[in-house]
């Protein structure tokens, strides 16, 4: 059911890869619910995934951007401002690990791969908000979302490095949006999602025995991708004007859970 929640806002979502992809269903989501956007990802993701139907769906531009690449990060801006003016919300839902990827364990790090981690998981968020800021690219009360994981805060050992670009996205998002919120009235969250099965989540060792046990600890089950979206285009939406600088657990209650003899 839509409720026209984002009726005339304007956005930039990254990361639909394929139908699996949590950005894929935000699309659809914000779509409903009224909103226009431009697609991006990555140049090779464009020509492996299947986001040219999605773009057709939703009636989406796609822009390739390479979030390592800051000419790609400066010109994605570029395009969005010569479209709508300013953006009113963007989703950064974007993570890789060439370690996770060549199941390299986190005491067995390789260091080029670590720092390509953190580029493509982290930094990319500040040099997301770096470019809207220096282009002046957000509306006031805008609204920015990165997606994050529990493992941030908590060890999960086959998670490996994404956890230390976890813990970085969210610092970011807090540091940032003090700096956004005092200049321009953005805000910057992060949700921190359920194990859900994707491209990126079924990449990390033993994914299959760790979401089948959030499952049973959590009093309400895991989150679906579609829940999330949801939470996004509440997040984008007007309702929440004063959550910033928050990281949001959207996982059915897992995160509060100390004993769960239910659930084991
Ligand atoms: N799936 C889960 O269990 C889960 C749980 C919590 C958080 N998350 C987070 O949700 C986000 C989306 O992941 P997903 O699970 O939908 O998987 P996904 O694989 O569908 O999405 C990851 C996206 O990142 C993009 N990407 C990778 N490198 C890039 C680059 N250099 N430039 C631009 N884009 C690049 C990929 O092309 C892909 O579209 C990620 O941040 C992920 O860590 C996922």
């Amino acid at each position: 059911m839509a409720y026209g929640l984002l009726k005339g806002k304007k956005g930039i979502i990254f990361g639909a890869l394929d139908d699996r992809s949590i950005a894929w269903k935000v699309a659809e989501h914000c779509h409903a619910e009224g909103a226009e956007f431009i697609l991006t990802n990555a140049p090779v993701a464009l020509r492996m995934g299947t986001i040219n139907a999605l773009a057709e769906k939703v009636g989406a531009e796609i822009v390739p951007a390479d979030v390592t690449v800051q000419e790609d990060m400066e010109n994605l801006i570029k395009v969005a401002m010569e479209k709508y003016g300013k953006v009113d919300f963007i989703l950064h839902s974007v993570g890789m690990s060439p370690n996770v990827r060549k199941g390299r364990p986190y005491d067995d790090l390789n260091y080029e791969y670590f720092h390509k981690t953190l580029d493509i998981s982290a930094m990319s968020l500040h040099r997301l908000l770096q470019a809207c800021m220096n282009a002046d690219a957000i509306s006031e009360w805008g609204s920015v979302v990165a997606l994050t994981y529990i493992a941030s805060q908590r060890t999960y050992p086959g998670y490996g490095d994404m956890a230390d670009a976890k813990a970085m996205l969210e610092s970011i998002s807090r540091s940032f949006g003090y700096h956004y919120g005092y200049a321009k009235k953005v805000r910057v969250n992060t949700i921190s999602q359920s194990p859900t099965v994707t491209t990126a989540g079924s990449g990390v060792a033993g994914f299959d025995e760790f979401i089948g046990n959030a499952d049973r600890r959590a009093p309400l089950g895991n989150a679906s991708a579609d829940a999330c979206a949801d939470y996004c285009v509440s997040l984008f939406s007007d309702l929440t004007r004063m959550v910033t600088m928050q990281n949001l657990f959207h996982d059915g209650g897992y995160s509060s859970v100390g004993e769960a003899p239910q659930g084991s």
